[in-house]
């Protein structure tokens, strides 16, 4: 099984009141603590301590966490990534908080934290006989953080680190044309039954596309984009659904200018599933399945 999941997203934020009240009020996530200039959200479907950390100095993504099922595996990935050739270094439990030992790989300008142990804090409605979901939750209600976009050069080895290392699949792929070595542009790739845990795109090494909290339907999708319209946020795309994936989608701007995301759908994804090609002809049907216009600050703007 290896990887389990996209762990938590760590990013910064020009001010800290207004981002504040953003993913707690907006995207409802839960405030779960605060320390050393950094503010620790998680959803409420969540168990570990936290799934975003906040940040103040700036925009863009500081790192990321992968998060692995077994002790064994970290160490294995561990060997692995650094046989592979990435820069890969080592941090101890303690040094981001809540967090257990483990190792960073350095890709695409980005620092991907790997562990195995977060603090474990729970869900409203317990494990017993609960509830479906918590009472008074605020604003979109977001459950889950899904998957993000990360933009860098070397798509094809950073993929190939995903696949051959990481046993993730590739699940949709997006190339210049069907000519013979035309160049990668996007890829989507899971470790899990969703159609993605993370999507690589083509661009400067460094750049954060977006990040993505799970909605269970459409249905909140369309609950979402209202809640969006009630606290005057900034949409970017949609409500709509992507051809690439499948999935019903918003996408809106974080005060400081990080885009996120609220998605639902998408197909089940199994590894004997062959992957899909999208060509570059096809952008703006893959992005916007029912406009079918590309907007184009999605192209643009990245933090
Ligand atoms: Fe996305």
């Amino acid at each position: 099984m290896g990887v389990m999941r996209l762990g938590y997203v760590h990013v910064k934020v020009t001010d800290m009141a207004e981002a504040r009240q953003h993913y707690s009020e907006t995207v409802g996530l839960y405030e779960t603590g605060a320390a050393d200039g950094k503010v620790y959200f998680k959803g409420w479907d969540e168990w570990d301590h936290h799934s975003l950390v906040l940040e103040e100095g700036g925009v863009g993504l500081v790192r990321l966490g992968m998060k692995v099922r077994k002790p064994e595996e970290l160490a294995q990935f561990e060997s692995a990534a650094q046989k592979f050739g990435y820069t890969v270094t080592r941090f101890s439990k303690g040094e981001n908080a809540e967090v257990g030992d483990g190792f960073t790989v350095h890709m695409l300008g980005h620092q991907v934290d790997f562990y195995q142990d977060m603090t474990y804090l729970g869900v409203d409605v317990g494990v017993l006989n609960p509830m479906s979901h918590p009472r008074n939750l605020k604003g979109i209600g977001a459950p889950f953080l899904d998957h993000m976009l990360l933009k860098g050069d070397d798509l094809e080895t950073a993929e190939r680190f995903f696949v051959d290392v990481l046993d993730f699949a590739p699940v949709e792929r997006m190339v210049a044309s069907m000519d013979d070595g035309a160049p990668l542009i996007a890829t989507w790739l899971s470790c899990s039954s969703k159609t993605h845990d993370i999507a690589l795109l083509k661009g400067e090494d460094g750049g954060l596309h977006h990040f993505t909290f799970q909605l269970r339907d459409w249905g909140k999708v369309q609950d979402a984009a209202d809640t969006l319209v009630h606290d005057d946020v900034p949409i970017d795309l949609g409500p709509t659904r992507h051809g690439i994936t499948r999935g019903e989608t918003i996408y809106f701007f974080d005060p400081s200018g990080n885009r996120n995301e609220v998605f639902a759908g998408g197909y089940n994804f199994n590894y004997d599933r062959p992957c899909v090609t999208w060509t570059m002809d096809q952008l703006a049907r893959g992005l916007d399945y029912y406009k079918r216009e590309v907007t184009e600050t999605f192209l643009t703007v990245y933090t």
